[in-house]
């Protein structure tokens, strides 16, 4: 595909408004990064957005809303939550806050976790992307996984080091301003926690809630709760690259019609978007699971990273 630099006028916002509608990605500038951004609600085309990154396992997404309003009907907000949300939206700060299960946001983004990560942009034309496309946006940095984040429409459409080819389009408004992550905040044992430091500075982010931010266990970089075996573990055990069922068993299909079809067609970005919501509706049969084998390239990778581990021993 020839990826469409668009003008961040009123025309150009509008297009990209469209495709984002119909399912596409595409990159908008954020006052931190160029995000990679797809409709939230439509679990297809954020999974198109892991293919395009080519990112090998499903990290959950931020949620991109264009107000504190907006971002209330999709997540629970304690005081302090509240209280972030007054001093730094919009602006820099993502926070980690319990789902609302019933907000519309698709399985894939949170990688099926009951937290989902939000923020609400202050860059003008992010802003006015959300108002135009009139849904949740989930967005990470709009550059192929390993890479260097994006700070220019330039970064995100070369076609070497960038999504050139790989994606819709791009919304080109010059660089950012802040140019590293959003700071990501969340709540561990009831302390607010700093999970990544970024473009909000940990020390006012402290001032405003008065008190310190709690580190996570360990000193090392934000470890995604995508790693942990656990939390993709279905209550039922789960047998991999089966043929067929054994008696009792739940079969989830690749390829083929069955009552939990990942993809009758083979589509690995298909089975990428089901595979959250149909391992939660497998579960529910209170039966063991067994899982044809998905072939093993594209998303097909990332996809059974998610199926070993919820398969590993607990
Ligand atoms: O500035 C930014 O935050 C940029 C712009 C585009 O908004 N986005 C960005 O997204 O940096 P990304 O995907 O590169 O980083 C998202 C981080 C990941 O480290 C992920 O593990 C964490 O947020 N995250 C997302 N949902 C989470 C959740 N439910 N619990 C804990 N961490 C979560
Ligand atoms: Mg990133």
């Amino acid at each position: 595909m020839e990826t469409l630099r668009l003008k961040a006028d009123q025309d150009g916002i509008a297009q990209a408004a469209v495709l984002l509608r119909a399912g596409e990605c595409v990159a908008m500038p954020t006052e931190t990064v160029y995000g990679l951004a797809a409709d939230a609600t439509n679990a297809e085309a954020v999974a198109r957005v892991y293919q395009a990154k080519g990112r090998p396992s499903f990290n959950p997404l931020i949620v991109h809303l264009p107000s504190v309003e907006a971002a209330q009907a999709v997540a629970r907000f304690d005081a302090e939550a509240e209280r972030l949300a007054a001093a730094f939206w919009p602006g820099a700060l993502t926070m980690v806050l319990p789902l609302h299960p019933r907000a519309g946001i698709a399985g894939i983004v949170t990688a099926g976790l009951d937290s989902v990560a939000l923020r609400v942009p202050a860059h003008p034309v992010a802003r006015a992307l959300l108002l135009a496309a009139d849904r949740p946006l989930a967005a990470p940095s709009a550059n192929p996984s390993g890479r260097i984040s994006p700070t220019t429409a330039d970064h995100v459409i070369d076609e070497r080091t960038g999504l050139g080819g790989r994606i819709a389009a791009v919304l080109d408004a010059g660089p950012c301003a802040v140019g590293v992550e959003s700071t990501i905040v969340g709540w561990q044992d009831g302390s607010a926690t700093l999970l990544r430091p970024g473009g909000i500075p940990a020390e006012s982010i402290e001032d405003a809630l008065g008190a310190p931010l709690a580190r996570p266990a360990t000193n090392a970089p934000l470890t995604s709760p995508g790693q942990l075996a656990s939390h993709y573990a279905p209550e039922a055990s789960l047998r991999l690259n089966a043929t067929e069922a054994l008696p009792g068993e739940t079969l989830l299909t690749f390829g083929r019609a069955g009552d939990f079809s990942l993809s009758e067609s083979g589509d690995l970005v298909e089975a990428a978007a089901r595979l959250f919501d149909i391992l939660h509706k497998a579960d529910r049969t209170g039966r063991p699971i067994a899982v044809q084998p998905i072939p093993d390239h594209g998303l097909g990778r990332a996809i059974n990273d998610r199926l070993r581990r919820a398969a590993a021993p607990r």
